[in-house]
Order: C-alpha cells, then structure tokens, then sequence
C-alpha cells in the first residue's frame, strides 16, 4: 500500500492507494472514527462492492443510499436523497459520509457533507480510474446546474481516500480511458517525464495491469495533491488542474450531461488547448500531433462535436475561471508545464472554436 498525504495543515489527510483496502478494517477503522456513517453509492456500484465495505465497517451504525447511475443525476434535486437518508438514520454532526463510487457519487456525497448540519466528516473510496486519480482528491464538492457544469457547491476537504486498485477491474473500457485523460493531464500541466511513463504504458493501463495503474494514480495523486496544498482555493496554480476543461465543459452541457464522459470531454478540450498553444506560438506543431497521438492510443476523443463555435464561446462564459468577462484558458508553453491566460486575441479564439465546434449549430 502506498500511503501519500495532502499537506493542508489541521485538513490535510491521508491517500491511501493499494489493493484489497476497501474492506481492510484496519484502514478503514483509522480512515473512519466515527460511529454513525452513512455510505453513499449508486445503483451499479452499491450491488459490486457496498457490501464488502460494510463488513469492513462492522462495529459501526451504516445506513446506506443508492442514487441512480449517471451524470445527469448530479443534481439539487437528488442531492436531496441524501439529507433524507442522513436525517432518517438520525446522524448527528459526528456522523461520517462515506463516498463509494466515481466522481459523480463522490461530488455528491462530499456536497451534502458539507451542507448536512453544517458540515459533517466524509471520506472518499473512489472506484473509477478517475475518480482515484482526481476527483476524490482536493475537496472540491459540488453538483451541476442546466446552465453550467459544477455550479453548485463548496469546498470541503475528506478525512481520507481510499483507493482499492482492485476495483477497477470491474470497471468498463470506456470509463477506463476517460480516466487515463485525466491522467495524461498531469503529464501535460506538470510533469513531462511522466508523460513519456504514460507513452510508453498506455497498453499495459489499458490491460489493466495492477503495477502500471498503481503507479499511474499514485504520480498522478501526488501532483495534485502538491498543486492543491499550494492552492486549496483555486486562486491561482490550481486552476492548470482544468486544462482541457473550458471546452469541455462546454461539450458536456451542451450535448447533456452524460452523453460524452466527462474524461472524454477533457480529452477533446486539451487537443484544442495544445492546438490554441500552437496559435499563439507556444508549442509546436509536433507537439499537438504528440498530444493527438496519445489520445488516440488511449481511444479517447480527439474531434468535438459540431455545436457551434458561438454556443461553445456562450458556455465557456460561464466557467468558474471568468475573471471581468475574459475566458481564462489552461494554455501549455510546452509539454509538461501550463498556465492559465486571459490574455490572447479574441478573434484568433473565435477562429480556433469555428474550426474545433464549426461555425453554426
Ligand atoms: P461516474 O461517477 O459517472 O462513474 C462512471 C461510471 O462507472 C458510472 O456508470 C459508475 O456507476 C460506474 N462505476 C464506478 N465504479 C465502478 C466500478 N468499480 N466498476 C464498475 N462500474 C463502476 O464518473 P467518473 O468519471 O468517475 O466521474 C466524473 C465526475 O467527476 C463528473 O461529474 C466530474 O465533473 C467530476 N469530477 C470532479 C472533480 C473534483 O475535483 N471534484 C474532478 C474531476 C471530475
Ligand atoms: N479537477 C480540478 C481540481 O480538482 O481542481
């Protein structure tokens, strides 16, 4: 088991990544002191693994909640599930929520334990590639809104993660690789030797092979976790987290929340933002084609869909990085380091969208 930590000062706490850890009740009786926990899973991952992490919690009063399966369920109105299980099991501020699933449940879950009773203790065990390697990690909660992605939420930190490697051999094909996007983003932003790991890797992470994942999400936790101790608000480095994300974002609101995957959205969104990089003269034109390549090894998107580059631009308005109605964009001097930049042409921007989104709907 590698254990990393997050250095948040009195919220900092343990990642813990390995196999067989979501029913150690070692781990979890040090991840979890609390007596009263509601887990909170969905419909397809609760009949997988709920009741192996039960039994790892014995000891303890669990009540659990299934919600629905889908990103389109990452909602107000079903975060409201979630205070009606936690007041009808009758928790208390010391109860813990326990996030079992990918970053939808884990969002959700960390949302409504910021919110219950003002904020209660939660701990992450996430079972997606991405959710182990992102989501869980940093503390961001939160749920979507029509008229944007991840709108509605807070900023509350875990006790702890606990990631079982070995939950991902459960997990489709197609969530693997929206995972690997994610991780082929910290090679991007913050580590091009990584990157190259990643190239040299991608069959054996697409095989699942446990020492290549194991060493994919521990290097990727590590990045974030180091960007996040720096910037837990996202004030300033942690914004190089969202490369890919402004247009991807767009792409998954305005196809509906669930058509594209949100790893395959960010796929698509950091080939435009290498591509936006090469207009301003940042990387060159072998670079994309590197970004491209690997992306295509992995079987992520590469093309986004035809919604029009001016809904693209009207969606990228709304994202959290706006700062006095400039879109600020992830952009890559070169492969391994980012930054975020308002500062660019606006119409070579609106060229770039036609090309990417065409020019109507
Ligand atoms: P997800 O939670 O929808 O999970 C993907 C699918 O895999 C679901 O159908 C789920 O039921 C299934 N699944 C989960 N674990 C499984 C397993 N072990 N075996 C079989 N099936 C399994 O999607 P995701 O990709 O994990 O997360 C995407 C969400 O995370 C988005 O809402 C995104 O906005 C959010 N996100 C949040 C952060 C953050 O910092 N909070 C970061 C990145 C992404
Ligand atoms: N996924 C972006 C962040 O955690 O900041």
């Amino acid at each position: 088991m590698h254990r990393l930590s997050i250095d948040l000062g009195n919220r900092g706490y343990p990642i813990l990544v390995g196999r067989g850890l979501l029913d150690d009740p070692a781990v979890l009786a040090a991840a979890v002191p609390a007596r009263d926990v509601l887990v909170v899973t969905n419909v397809t991952v609760g009949p997988l693994y709920l009741d192996r992490l039960v039994r790892g919690l014995a000891g303890k009063r669990v009540a659990s909640v299934a919600l629905p399966d889908g990103e389109q369920y990452k909602t107000l109105a079903h975060l409201e599930r979630l205070f009606d299980a936690l007041v009808a099991a009758r928790m208390n501020r010391d109860a813990c929520v326990v996030a079992l699933g990918g970053g939808v449940v884990g969002d959700m879950a960390g949302f409504a334990a910021a919110c219950y009773q003002r904020g209660v203790d939660f701990v992450q065990v996430p079972t997606t590639l991405l959710a182990q390697v992102d989501s869980s990690v940093g503390g961001k909660t939160g749920v979507n809104h029509p008229g944007g992605k991840n709108l509605i939420g807070a900023f509350h930190q875990p006790r702890a993660v606990i990631s079982d490697i070995g939950t991902l051999s459960t997990l489709p094909a197609r969530e693997l690789r929206a995972g690997l996007a994610e991780v082929i983003k910290y090679g991007l932003i913050a580590d091009a030797s990584f990157l190259g790991w990643i190239e040299a890797h991608v069959e054996a992470l697409l095989a699942l092979d446990g020492s290549a994942l194991e060493h994919a999400v521990r290097r990727s936790c590590e990045l974030k976790a180091e960007i996040v101790a720096e910037d837990e608000r996202e004030h300033g480095r942690r914004a190089l987290l969202n490369l890919g994300h402004t247009f991807g974002h767009a792409i998954e609101t305005a196809t509906g929340y669930g058509e594209w995957l949100h790893g395959e959205a960010v796929a698509a969104g950091m080939l435009m933002a290498a591509d936006f990089s090469r207009r301003l003269g940042w990387l060159g034109a072998t670079d994309v084609e590197r970004v491209r390549r690997l992306l295509e090894r992995t079987g992520l998107p590469t093309r986004a869909p035809a919604i029009g580059a001016s809904r693209a631009l009207e969606l990228m308005a709304m994202d959290k990085k706006v700062q006095a109605g400039r879109v600020r964009l992830v952009l890559l001097p070169r492969l391994g380091e980012a930054t975020v930049s308002g500062d660019y042409p606006a119409e070579l921007l609106s060229a770039a969208l036609v090309e990417h989104f065409g020019a109507a709907a």
